[in-house]
């Protein structure tokens, strides 16, 4: 079919091309590989990553995770060795969640208390294995330590008290600090335990120890991987949604920030990562603070899922996940992938 735009062959004529000299061509820069990189705006590298690391009991264990392949808890002892691999990667700071043995686990989850706790003595033994090399970043919040699987102390209905768990988190983080965590991350939700937290540092001379607030989390279907990992998924009744966000609210999310940064954060993350990239975007572009992305177990395992079945190449969609995290405006990224994807950027 040919009309006046067009001739015999079908290329468009010249006088009907909107740019009939090529002065504009979008395409030139993309055909050698060597403009491609001299062109790309945003550069990933291994210390844009933190690798969350789950901690169990024993010696030499390591557990695979049904749902997060390729990930295990590991005893103490094979998380220091991790945390070793993690600072040869060049990745600069490890997060850890502990998965409590069950019958240390009560109401109130006291045992996040104990100096001599999973994640107390992951603390000390990454700490030994890797001086200050590697940054050693906590959760805050009680959920690995409750025998009902929610992240603060509950109330005679069942509802998740804000001010006597906000207590309990600011002895929870003491505890760690004590221990010698570079970074504690609040993940609960309460409102005012930035603050609260903030202050008991101060008071007890830990002025350096970093708060990374979970500022804009949301209730979400993407955590139950973590929740089997740590052992909470079959003690959880119910949701979070009495204090972790709405995913759909966005300006709630600004809002949410801004209070954890007047209260003392020094960076914040936003939870779920990847379907919440209009978030980090606004946090960036809102606040002069550095904002971490969480790519969360449920993200990591939907694209174990689509490689297993052939839906796509595994690495390179990693790694397109984690260039959109940057182009988004993270700082960086907690992904379960961060040995892998550190691995790919040193080849
Ligand atoms: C607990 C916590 C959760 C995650 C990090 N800290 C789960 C939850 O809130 O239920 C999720 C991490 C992930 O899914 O990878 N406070």
């Amino acid at each position: 079919m040919t009309d006046s735009t067009t001739n015999s062959t079908g290329t468009i004529h010249p006088e009907f091309r909107s740019d009939p000299r090529g002065r504009k061509r979008l395409r030139r820069t993309r055909r050698h590989g060597w403009s491609r990189a001299m062109q790309r705006e945003t550069r990933l590298s291994p210390a844009d990553l933190i690798w969350p690391l789950f901690v169990c009991d024993g010696q030499g264990v390591e557990e695979p995770v049904a749902a997060l392949p390729g990930v295990s808890r590991g005893s103490v002892d094979v998380i220091a060795a991790r945390a070793k691999e993690a600072a040869a990667l060049g990745i600069p700071c490890v997060a850890l969640f502990p998965n409590t043995p069950a019958h240390l686990r009560d109401e109130t989850g006291r045992e996040a208390l104990n100096p001599d706790n999973l994640m107390c003595r992951a603390i000390r033994a990454i700490r030994d294995a890797t001086g200050t090399d590697l940054g050693i970043l906590t959760d805050v919040a009680l959920d690995p330590y409750t025998s009902h699987g929610q992240d603060g102390i509950l109330d005679a209905s069942g509802y998740v008290t804000n001010d006597v768990t906000v207590d309990r988190l600011v002895a929870q983080a003491l505890v760690q600090a004590d221990a010698g965590a570079d970074i504690v991350a609040p993940s609960d939700m309460m409102d005012g335990r930035v603050g609260a937290i903030r202050d008991a540092l101060e008071h007890g001379g830990h002025h350096d120890v970093q708060i990374m607030a979970y500022a804009a989390k949301f209730a979400s279907a993407f955590y139950g991987p973590f929740r089997d990992a740590v052992g909470s998924a079959g003690l959880l009744k119910g949701d979070k949604k009495t204090y972790q966000m709405d995913p759909a609210n966005g300006d709630e999310a600004l809002r949410e920030v801004a209070a954890d940064i007047e209260e003392g954060a020094d960076s914040v993350m936003v939870k779920p990562g990847a379907c919440y990239l209009d978030i980090v975007r606004r946090v960036y572009e809102n606040f002069d603070v550095p904002v971490f992305a969480y790519h969360t177990s449920g993200e990591f395992a939907m694209i174990e899922a689509a490689a297993k079945v052939g839906a796509g190449d595994r690495d390179a969609m990693v790694m397109e996940v984690m260039t959109a995290f940057k182009r988004a405006g993270a700082t960086g990224v907690l992904t379960y992938h961060a040995p892998l994807v550190a691995k790919l950027l040193n080849d």
